[in-house]
């Protein structure tokens, strides 16, 4: 498995390849790779002939108070990882390969709607970012398919909505969730956590679980997301949304609408900002939220 950090290089590798007829995948991330990130690469490595993975730290979709600068970068570690998974290639460019105007004036992809709720609220700018940064990776490696995880689900959303916009000939594919055993979302930014935070991490998990569990015994959706709230809020964290939305467009459920919808939470514990979802599966089992006085102990996932 090699890594080219250049357009020129990428492109000459990919040509050579279409040459033979292979279907290539692409697996876009920003490093620091973990259990996550490599189920992208072996579902897609079932997909096409070669897969192709970029590693690239993206400063248009950090804001100016967020990690950008202290965002662990660790490639030979990615590489090793990557090439255990069958990568065939990875791209891992400079800020300036990307950019070669600069960050400021770069033609910008703007992808409206499903950008604008939740994370679009939070963090101004961060999907314009996304939406750039991997139409320029789409248009370098025209990829056959592009698998992108559940975990961001709004990205996977806005992605997309930019494909089929932009007409852009890429079957893009939603890839499960992996979790710790605990329950909490894999993320490189887990390891912002100390050791306690991370097993309190661990009741956002618990809380989606719930969710779905009471929006599933038909308890009105504006209580269930209250209660989510003030759990959280009682564990310690500082929750930016814990909602229930349509799957498909992420706005506010119909009046009586029970299917096709989907829990996320946005929650900080700490410094650390934590995101998470589970689509409200009618077929799950029930598991109930705690009452709103209740203050849940850090093991509550065994109590749900
Ligand atoms: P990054 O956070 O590195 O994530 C890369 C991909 O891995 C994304 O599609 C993300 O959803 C997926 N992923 C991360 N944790 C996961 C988990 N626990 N289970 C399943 N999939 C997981 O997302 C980005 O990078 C960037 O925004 C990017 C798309 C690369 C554009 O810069």
């Amino acid at each position: 498995m090699d890594t080219v950090t250049t357009a020129a290089e990428l492109r000459a590798r990919i040509a050579a390849w279409r040459h033979e007829g292979a279907r290539v995948g692409l697996v876009p991330t920003m490093g620091n790779l973990h259990e996550g990130h490599f189920s992208l690469i072996d579902l897609c490595r079932r997909q096409v002939d070669r897969v192709i993975a970029s590693v690239f730290v993206n400063p248009t979709q950090f804001g100016p108070n967020e990690d950008f600068a202290r965002y662990p970068r660790t490639l030979a570690q990615d590489q090793a990882g990557l090439a255990a998974h069958g990568c065939d290639l990875v791209f891992a460019p400079t800020v300036e390969e990307m950019y070669p105007f600069g960050v400021d004036q770069t033609v910008r992809v703007e992808v409206p709607i499903v950008s604008a709720p939740l994370e679009g609220e939070r963090r101004p700018g961060h999907f314009a970012g996304v939406a750039t940064v991997v139409t320029k990776l789409f248009n370098l490696v025209q990829p056959d398919v592009a698998v992108f995880g559940r975990k961001d689900y709004q990205q996977l959303l806005v992605i997309e909505r930019l494909v089929r916009d932009l007409r852009l000939p890429i079957e893009i594919v939603g890839a499960p969730i992996v979790r710790e055993a605990n329950g909490l979302a894999m993320s490189s930014r887990n390891q912002y956590l100390s050791a306690e935070e991370r097993d309190r991490a661990s009741l956002i998990h618990s809380v989606l679980l719930g969710m779905q569990g009471e929006v599933n015994t038909g308890r009105p959706i504006a209580e269930v997301e209250r209660l989510a709230g003030s759990i959280l809020e009682k564990a310690g964290f500082v929750a930016d949304y814990a909602v229930v939305r349509s799957a498909q467009t992420l706005l506010e459920p119909a009046v009586g609408q029970r299917d096709g919808l989907i829990s996320l939470i946005a929650a900080r514990l700490g410094k650390t900002r934590l995101i998470d979802n589970m689509p409200i599966d009618p077929n799950a089992p029930i598991r109930r939220l705690f009452e709103a006085n209740h203050v849940p102990p850090t093991n509550l996932l065994t109590n749900l």
